[in-house]
């Protein structure tokens, strides 16, 4: 099944069917490319450069994350999955009826078919950044799930956004699995969540995966597979900057490198440049040294009691929260009060 915009009656249309859009809408939020490209470009005049790992993400580099979530040393999706098998008829019992589920980054519909079957909410808003993707993967959730009211919105997480106005009336439950939560500094988690708040309304519900501190050796080779995948996934970001941006990076002049930074309790990304060099970016030229890192993006880890603390700072209490027997990942339920 196709879902396709139709100018004549102004509306979404199936193959076989026309669809209110208090069934489905899509609700464009994508930010100017004005404006991505001025964040860019500040990123790129840091002395210590860096971008936001949100530029990973056009449809190939949120392919390359799924087949990330697939590798051997990659346990974060594998490990929270059989959290969420274990645990959602539970999860689900702490809630009302008349839920509406906001996923913030959306993504693959590999972790949302399993909160949907359980669940059986009134209507489903993914929100994500990559709006082609964003599309196709609402797209297939319409037709395995029929009863289900979708409204997809293409928006940048990072930043605050309203929820459609169809969904007004209904509970939000916010769900924000796979630790993305960790891409933002602590204390920007906690600005993160005070806007989720605001989102939200009090009384909503926030279901939050968050990877936990451990050995190191575990940590370091998730991020940095023998296979290479998250290599290509790290220097995708140029790809996209080329494509979108029009930059000129070459792939060739630069390479993946990853660590853990223990005092800060983060993997960290970069992208080495491996030859000194000049970009060009829409009319700026940017200078790399030879060796220079381009930061991509931190993945912070909490131990339980950490995220919790973090969470209260931002007017959530926690209902309740569930480890693997290895606690090498938590999932939390908030509540926004
Ligand atoms: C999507 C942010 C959860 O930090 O583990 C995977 C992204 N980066 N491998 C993570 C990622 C490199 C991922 N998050």
């Amino acid at each position: 099944m196709a879902v396709f915009w139709d100018t004549f009656s102004g509306g979404f249309m199936t193959d076989s069917s026309s669809l209110t859009d208090e069934q489905f809408a899509f609700l464009d939020l994508k930010p100017d490319l004005e404006v991505v490209l001025r964040e860019v470009h500040q990123g790129l005049s840091l002395a210590a450069k860096a971008i936001s790992p949100k530029f990973f993400y056009d449809e190939r580099g949120s392919e390359l994350f799924d087949a990330i979530t697939e590798l051997p040393e990659y346990y974060v999706t594998r490990t929270e999955m059989a959290l969420f098998d274990a645990h959602m008829a539970e999860i689900s019992a702490c809630l009302e009826e008349n839920i509406c589920v906001i996923e913030y980054g959306s993504g693959s519909t590999k972790k949302i078919r399993r909160l949907l079957e359980v669940l059986q909410p009134q209507a489903y808003v993914p929100v994500d950044i990559s709006g082609d993707y964003l599309l196709s993967n609402a797209e297939v959730l319409l037709s395995d799930f029929p009863a289900l009211k979708i409204f997809p919105v293409c928006a940048d997480i990072t930043q605050s956004f309203d929820l459609p106005s169809q969904v007004e009336a209904l509970r939000p439950l916010g769900f924000y699995p796979g630790s993305s939560i960790g891409n933002f500094e602590p204390t920007d988690a906690v600005e993160f969540l005070r806007r989720v708040h605001v989102t939200l309304g009090t009384g909503g519900y926030f279901l939050v995966g968050v990877d936990a501190k451990k050995d190191v050796s575990i940590l370091e080779a998730a991020y940095d597979d023998a296979a290479g995948v998250t290599a290509q996934f790290n220097l995708n970001t140029l790809v996209h900057l080329n494509e979108r941006l029009g930059a000129d990076f070459d792939l060739d002049n630069f390479e993946h490198f990853s660590r853990y930074n223990s005092e800060l309790g983060c993997i960290q990304m970069f992208l080495k440049s491996t030859v000194p060099q000049q970009v060009n970016l829409a009319g700026k030229v940017i200078s790399f040294a030879e060796g220079e890192l381009l930061h991509t993006e931190n993945s912070f880890k909490y131990t339980k009691q950490e995220f919790i603390t973090l969470a209260q700072s931002a007017q959530f209490e926690c209902l309740k929260s569930w480890q693997d027997s290895k606690q090498w990942f938590s999932l939390f339920l908030l509540r926004a009060c």
